[in-house]
């Protein structure tokens, strides 16, 4: 059975289409096939009769409307359209009919051989395309906000609502993160796919309704980005952070030790000084940026073990360069280059310290990794 998961929000003039594209569209595929499929209207209690619409379809075509009133939104639509779910198979559309039902066989199929995990409807690969509409401003528009989205996969068109997955392997409602539009990405980062496709398309645009993407759900998108780097890149995305908070700190800690001495400060002092200003920086900016997903432990007391933790990096730093510059003829003539291998050592240092004790990890967390070490 192949289960067909839309969710709506005032869509009730697109329904009756819809549910005619999907029935021409399935028709021999599934009785070549004999498969069964079910459509699971998703619907956010739309108010414009959707539900009076759907039971009169109900007695032409397979369709099931689950009216949610707690948890809107797009994605935790689709999420709980996951469970509800009764097909091996599940596809996901938008019901403005922008995503063309006739390529759902070919999905399938892809599917059904093992020859894709996870199949895409995508425009952008060959023999894809776009509506005519589109403006050039929106072209722009839509390759800008998928940039960012490449290095978490390897298709062509990341942003894409359309595509079908084997239900078996649909990660389960906690471990998906509601936030945002981009469901489709969501899951194939999360999911246990080894072959990812793309099928082509020709996105429509639509004819009744409106879209409901607002400015705030584009704002979400970026949040959306930097948790996924997180989850798939772990330690290296925080290292990386880490990395950029710590030049930021060198930057503080450089005006710092200036400023004091034009006013007078000895350039020892100056030195021990704007360590403090330049070691709370990165603290607050660690635990905004870099940490911000761990326990929220208490400030003080935090800021106390980063203190501590760095001015172990700090005598680590100096250890380093000391070494270097006094047994190390080769440093002696670069003591450059032992200055920045002190700040370097320092650093991972720092950063080791700071990810095993100063930032713990949430209860989850640990759980989650150990039990997918044990998969393994
Ligand atoms: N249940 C529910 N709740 N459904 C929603 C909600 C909501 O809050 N918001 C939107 N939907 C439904 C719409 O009714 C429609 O069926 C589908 O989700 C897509 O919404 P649109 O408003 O048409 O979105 P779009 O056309 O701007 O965006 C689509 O295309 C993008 C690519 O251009 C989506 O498929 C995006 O995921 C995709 O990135
Ligand atoms: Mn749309």
């Amino acid at each position: 059975m192949i289960s067909i998961v839309v969710p709506t929000y005032q869509e009730f003039e697109n329904l009756p289409p819809l549910c005619e594209m999907i029935q021409t569209a399935l028709a021999d595929f599934i009785a070549a096939e004999s498969l069964g499929y079910e459509i699971l209207i998703m619907d956010d209690n739309s108010q414009d009769g959707s539900i009076k619409k759907v039971q009169e379809l109900a007695n032409t075509y397979p369709i099931r409307l689950i009216n949610r009133t707690q948890n809107r939104g797009l994605s935790p639509a689709v999420i709980d359209g996951f469970s509800e779910a009764r097909g091996d198979y599940v596809v996901v559309m938008d019901a403005d009919l922008s995503h063309p039902a006739t390529a759902i066989p070919e999905m399938i199929r892809q599917l059904k051989t093992g020859e894709s995990d996870f199949v895409l409807g995508s425009r952008y690969v060959e023999g894809g395309s776009i509506d005519d509409s589109w403006t050039l401003w929106r072209y722009i528009n839509s390759v800008v906000a998928t940039l960012p989205a490449l290095p978490l996969t390897k298709v062509k068109d990341p942003m894409s609502g359309f595509f079908a997955v084997r239900k078996a392997d649909i990660p389960s409602a906690n471990e998906l993160s509601p936030i945002g539009y981009k469901i489709a990405l969501e899951v194939m980062v999360k999911g246990p796919f080894k072959k990812v496709s793309e099928v082509p398309i020709h996105f429509v645009d639509r004819i009744h309704g409106e879209s409901k993407l607002t400015f705030t759900e584009q704002l979400k998108y970026l949040r959306h980005l930097r948790r996924l780097y997180q989850y798939k890149f772990k330690t290296k995305a925080e290292f990386f952070q880490f990395a950029a908070v710590g030049s930021s700190g060198v930057i503080v800690d450089m005006t710092f030790y200036l400023l004091l001495q034009i006013f007078g400060v000895s350039h020892t002092l100056a030195r021990a000084i704007s360590f403090w200003p330049a070691v709370s920086w990165n603290w607050m900016l660690n635990r905004l940026i870099t940490f911000s997903h761990r326990e929220k432990t208490a400030k003080t007391t935090q800021w106390g073990a980063f203190v501590f933790s760095s001015l172990l990096g700090f005598s680590v730093n100096y250890g380093t360069y000391y070494t270097l510059t006094t047994f190390v003829p080769f440093f002696q003539e670069h003591i450059i280059l032992a200055f920045i291998i002190g700040i370097l050592m320092g650093m991972g240092f720092n950063f080791s310290i700071s990810n095993l004790f100063v930032f713990r990890k949430l209860r989850e967390e640990v759980d989650s990794e150990s039990k997918r070490r044990h998969s393994k």
